[in-house]
């Protein structure tokens, strides 16, 4: 099994461009099985979870040619309607085909998605909003089986609570559908106004009418068309995190930095020097860190994508820090690890007590999850010696290029068997 081994403690200096979102990427992936026409996209991250939703995609019938900047998707009229375990158990957001199977085809068999590392992570808000718009479901041997006898017919919908994909899977859906379709309490992650844009250009007719509603009107004509994917803001906060970290300073290129405005205010409060451009940021990390409390929440919150990073940072500050996981229930997977890198963090339920002060020690280390993963990566980098991190397959979820990144900003880092 890989490894990545770290040689630190690095500052880091340079330039890092980033790559395109995986998490915009995937839902717009899913929407391409609403249109017959052909769909070139531009910007997807070269990582795994983007080449498993190309596997889905093709196993659903989708074509797919790949040039090195290009892909392009294009369905032929008999797509089939199963998504298999095989392909969904190791991306939960396979989920996200379910809505435009059963918006073009009126059913769809999708195995369920399962727990992962950092919690539950249920479909239920997702099921009951579809059967809103007409879809009966039946669960058996684990697989969701859904129909609309009917087809999907538009409905007034208001989650229960803030839900990334099942947002996601309802607009895709409600494309499609019969008459209007109103959604509010909606998630607003920028992936999701990437969504609605690519949705829009490729001839559907979705529309924010307030800050957490939409209203989409259905059975759109799907379009041709070229899409270039927005770049990942949350690679973009890792990096920052990174330079504050390390004391080091970088310049992060390619992002638009009003979308992540809340991580740059937190860097700012805990000291780091922050210049905005308007496609780029400089950071320049203090050696003092003040300490901070956070707690994530949906977007504009802060991040639940970016807790194990900044935790390790807050390791760094002149006092305790805390922070609240208010998305996710087993989310502090990286705590042990860190305590076995030399931090000090307690934790209680979704509460974390970070000490401050902490010098890292190197070690040996097993990632945990996508995010975990990386947080390890910036331990190490600023711990003196060699740390070895072990699963980083993880990582490869996620992060495209990341030794190649982080080497190019001074990191020593390796992969290794
Ligand atoms: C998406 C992101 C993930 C990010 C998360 C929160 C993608 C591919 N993944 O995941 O990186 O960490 O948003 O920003 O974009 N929930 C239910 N029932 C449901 C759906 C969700 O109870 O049917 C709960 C979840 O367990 C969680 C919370 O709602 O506690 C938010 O989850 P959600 O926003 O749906 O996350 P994902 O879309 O899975």
């Amino acid at each position: 099994m890989k490894k990545l081994e770290v040689f630190g403690a690095t500052r880091l200096k340079g330039q890092i461009k980033i790559s395109g979102s995986k998490n915009a990427s995937l839902p717009i992936l899913a929407a391409t099985l609403l249109s017959n026409k052909k769909i070139s996209l531009a910007n997807l991250p070269r990582v795994k979870d983007i080449e498993t939703m190309l596997l889905l995609l093709k196993s659903l019938g989708s074509i797919i040619e790949k040039n090195k900047k290009i892909t392009t998707i294009k369905n032929n009229k008999q797509v089939k309607t199963f998504a298999s375990y095989g392909l969904v158990k190791t991306m939960r957001a396979g989920i996200l085909v379910l809505g435009p199977l059963l918006a073009k085809f009126g059913k769809a068999k999708v195995s369920l998605p399962g727990g992962c590392a950092i919690g539950t992570r249920p479909i239920n808000i997702h099921l009951k909003a579809l059967s809103k718009l007409g879809v009966k479901f039946k669960i058996i041997q684990g697989y969701v089986h859904a129909n609309a006898p009917k087809g999907l017919i538009g409905a007034n919908i208001r989650f229960p609570k803030i839900s990334v994909g099942a947002t996601e899977n309802l607009i895709i859906a409600s494309c499609l559908a019969k008459g209007k379709t109103v959604l509010s309490n909606c998630a607003i992650e920028p992936e999701i106004k990437d969504l609605v844009n690519f949705l829009n250009k490729m001839g559907c007719k979705v529309k924010w009418i307030s800050k957490r509603t939409i209203k989409i009107i259905g059975k759109a004509k799907p379009n041709a068309l070229s899409y270039q994917v927005m770049p990942d803001r949350i690679e973009a906060g890792t990096y920052l995190i990174a330079a504050a970290l390390t004391e080091g300073k970088l310049k992060i290129l390619g992002i638009d930095p009003q979308i992540i405005n809340t991580e740059i205010k937190v860097l700012k409060k805990i000291g780091a020097k922050i210049i905005i451009k308007k496609k780029e940021i400089i950071i320049e990390g203090n050696k003092k860190i003040k300490n901070i409390n956070i707690k994530t929440s949906p977007y504009p919150g802060f991040p639940t994508d970016l807790q194990a990073q900044m935790m390790v940072l807050l390791c760094k500050a002149n006092k305790k820090s805390y922070i609240k996981e208010e998305i996710f229930e087993n989310r502090f997977m990286h705590v042990s690890e860190l305590n076995r890198m030399g931090a000090k963090i307690f934790t209680s339920g979704n509460k974390a007590i970070i000490e401050g002060n902490i010098k890292f020690q190197a070690a040996e280390l097993m990632a945990t999850d996508l995010r975990a993963s990386v947080s390890l990566i910036l331990a190490a980098l600023a711990s003196k010696g060699k740390s070895v991190i072990n699963r980083i397959y993880h990582l490869d979820r996620g992060y495209e290029d990341i030794e190649k990144k982080l080497k190019k900003v001074g990191a020593k880092i390796k992969r290794v068997n």
